[in-house]
């Protein structure tokens, strides 16, 4: 995506990546040590979602997350990258308000953080706090199709943009690159529609389970490594099986700590 492999990603190279057609890559994280391998790993942007909400925190959506709650995980993943491009999440609540309550928001994680841009949700009905934001000289990632903070209004984890809501979802799409979004995620959203919306765009489009012709995809990590439990939605691919191979790991240990194989003599400090 850059030029120079270790160069730090900056808002240019989403630009430049889609002009020259070279897909962007994005994985959430929201801890110092999975930032660090996603980081080594040449993954070009990192987004600290609210999906903390769940992965993190325990809850069973990401309405009840809070600035409070995301600032510290946004701390710890800006701090241990050096090339990827970090992007903080506003929760439910945090700038529906309108434009001033979006600015305090923004520059709350931009000043507490370390962050590098922040992402909303919302197509149209979020322009004007994007336009803001940008205004103000916090670049914007914009989130269209299901936004997982409306799950209550949108009837649950539903694909949106189907049939006569294509042009609706393509309006969102329109709306967010005129308020100076530097990309859009689309999530859960028809093949086809994510293809017009991608033409029609001047900034990259970034898909979570909106097919192969997009600008670049980003998926949960614990998803993506196989650590989340439970039904993974159709477009997850799982890259390795973590879950498997921690609950090995740790019903290992626990028999070796019954057994008395550990700790064996080099584990102990000599007198
Ligand atoms: O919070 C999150 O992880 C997200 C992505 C899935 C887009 O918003």
């Amino acid at each position: 995506m850059t030029d120079e492999p270790r160069a730090k990603v900056r808002t240019r190279h989403f630009t430049q990546a889609k002009q020259r057609g070279v897909r962007i890559t994005g994985l959430t994280s929201y801890d110092a040590q999975t930032a660090q391998i996603f980081d080594q790993a040449g993954i070009d942007f990192l987004l600290v979602g609210d999906s903390a909400g769940n992965v993190v925190l325990g809850y069973d959506s990401t309405v009840p997350v809070t600035v409070d709650e995301l600032i510290p995980l946004t701390r710890a993943v800006a701090h241990a990258v050096r090339r990827a491009f970090v992007i903080a999440d506003m929760p439910f609540g945090s700038y529906e308000h309108g434009p001033d309550q979006a600015l305090e928001t923004g520059f709350r994680f931009m000043k507490e953080t370390g962050a590098s841009a922040v992402k909303l949700e919302g197509g149209r009905r979020s322009a004007t706090q994007i336009a803001r934001l940008v205004e103000a000289g916090i670049p914007v990632m914009a989130h269209i199709g299901f936004t997982p903070q409306s799950e209550h209004r949108l009837g649950g984890h539903r694909v949106q943009g189907r049939g006569a809501d294509a042009d609706e979802l393509l309006a969102d799409a329109k709306a967010v690159e005129d308020a100076g979004a530097f990309a859009v995620v689309l999530e859960m959203v028809p093949s086809g529609v994510a293809k017009r919306a991608t033409e029609l765009l001047s900034i990259p489009t970034i898909g979570v389970g909106a097919g192969p012709h997009v600008d670049g995809q980003l998926m949960v990590w614990s998803d993506f490594a196989g650590l989340t439990g439970g039904r993974v939605p159709r477009f997850v691919k799982q890259y390795a099986d973590l879950r498997s191979t921690l609950t090995e790991a740790a019903e290992a240990f626990r028999e070796d700590v019954a057994s008395g194989g550990y700790p064996a003599p080099e584990h102990e400090y000599p007198d």
